[in-house]
């Protein structure tokens, strides 16, 4: 199995530019389903997620060709297939996409339960309350779920969410942009990839208002026509990158960002010791001193993102003092990578959702194994902070959602290199 070795204790220094955000893309390619012509889509990043997605699509009958590198033209107008692959739509969590998109275009859908990063159970029954809510029927199995128009056929309802479900607001958009009247979401959520969504659909002919807000409205149309889309900069690979050089030292400049986006993650960066200067579309992150400990709780945005749970705690890791981490998102995600920080000399205490966090003047190299994605990201931030070699498992996890990171490390000083026996 690949893995990735890292020789640490090396700051971070020079530029990086941040990739197209995966939670869109993996959103907003489904989305071309809805769309009656050619749509051309840049800033995608070129991770197995999106890899993984584009062969979905592609095997249920889409024309997709990538002109130039992060740029996708896609054609769904021949798409007649509502079954994609099982085996595919098991590989990866947001393919749960394809029953909104699918539902939209053609009125029916039979998709297969998803798989991707399971650190926490992850249910979908905001989805299908989402679902029912517009009109469906709904068989859900242990393996699949299939839907189908109700008696009185699919319209525009108001479906109040009972917890504001990242997951649940996009698949109710996908499924209510073509079904005739007016949707309302209560309760949706307010991240930054749902505004993404929204832009991409009106930017085609969708009707989509409020996104960004705790009520998003919906008002059917008959069709979208085809157009051109750049995703918005990943949050959350910029805020990987800037917790690598908080927890590594060092001084770069973080590009192609959007700093609003980043708020949250950079006030906390702050009051653990980084310097941070922010422009109109890139972010310098400075940290030669030592770090502070802090308190955080996740929460959905504009909170501090469950998805920097791990790779904050690597910076609490080696601050003075104890630092509280509570997650309040998932039950907990702790499990992916607090026994394998511990191995390399973290002090940490997890009692339910919270993680107590004793700094300590350093850690050192050893192997450990990424569980999940965002766990993955944490060990590498760990390896390139740690005296020693780091030897990280598992990657595959890792490259669902970074792009070039070897590359972009490898370009910042980082000494770190994928092993591929
Ligand atoms: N929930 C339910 N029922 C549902 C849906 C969600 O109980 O039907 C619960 C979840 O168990 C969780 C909470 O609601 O406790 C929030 O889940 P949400 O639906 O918002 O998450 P998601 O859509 O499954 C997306 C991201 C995750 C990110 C979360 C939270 C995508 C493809 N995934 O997941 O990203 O952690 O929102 O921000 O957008 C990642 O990128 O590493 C990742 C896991």
């Amino acid at each position: 199995m690949a893995r990735y070795e890292i020789n640490g204790g090396k700051p971070l220094n020079g530029t990086v530019t941040i990739s197209g955000a995966k939670n869109a893309a993996v959103a907003i390619l489904p989305a071309a389903l809805l769309v009656s012509g050619k749509c051309r889509i840049e800033n995608v990043p070129n991770i197995s997620d999106v890899r993984i997605l584009m062969s979905i699509l592609d095997r249920m009958g889409a024309k997709i060709v990538s002109p130039e590198p992060n740029v996708v033209e896609i054609d769904c107008s021949q798409v007649q297939c509502t079954e994609p692959d099982a085996e595919l739509v098991r590989k990866m969590r947001a393919s749960y996409y394809l029953m909104g998109a699918l539902l939209g275009r053609f009125g029916k859908a039979h998709v297969a339960l998803p798989g991707g990063c399971n650190f926490a159970s992850r249910p979908i029954d905001q989805h299908i309350k989402g679902f029912l809510g517009l009109g469906a029927d709904v068989d859900e199995t242990e393996d699949y779920v299939a839907l189908t128009p109700g008696e009185e056929g699919l319209r525009g309802g108001r479906i109040s969410l009972d917890m504001a479900s990242v997951g649940a607001t996009v698949n109710i958009m996908l499924a209510a942009t073509l079904i005739p009247g007016q949707t309302i979401i209560e309760n949706a959520a307010k991240e930054p990839h749902i505004v993404d969504l929204a832009n991409f659909l009106n930017t085609m002919g969708a009707r989509i208002t409020g996104a960004g807000t705790d009520t998003v409205k919906i008002r059917g149309v008959n069709s979208l026509r085809g157009g051109t889309y750049a995703i918005i900069p990943d949050q959350i690979e910029a805020g990987t990158y800037m917790a690598a050089v908080t927890a590594a030292g060092g001084n770069v400049l973080v590009q192609n960002v959007i700093p609003k986006h980043m708020e949250c993650i950079t006030t906390k960066l702050q009051e653990m010791g980084a310097k941070i200067i922010n422009y109109d579309d890139a972010i310098r992150i400075i940290r030669t001193g030592k770090l502070r400990q802090t308190t955080v709780k996740t929460r959905p945005y504009p909170g501090f993102p469950t998805d920097m749970q791990a790779q904050v705690c690597v910076c609490m890791a080696l601050a003075g003092g104890v630092s509280r981490l509570t997650e309040s998102v998932y039950e907990t995600r702790f499990f992916g990578y607090c026994t394998e920080l511990e191995s390399m000399g973290a002090k940490i205490r997890i009692n339910g959702k919270t993680a107590t966090v004793t700094g300590v003047e350093r850690l050192n190299g050893s192997t450990v194994c990424a569980h999940d994605l965002r766990a993955g990201a944490a060990l590498v931030i760990a390896g390139l902070a740690a005296q020693g070699t780091t030897y990280v498992e598992q990657i595959h996890f890792i490259e669902r959602g970074y792009e070039h990171l070897i590359r972009k490390l490898t370009a910042l000083g980082a000494d770190i290199r994928r092993l591929d026996d």
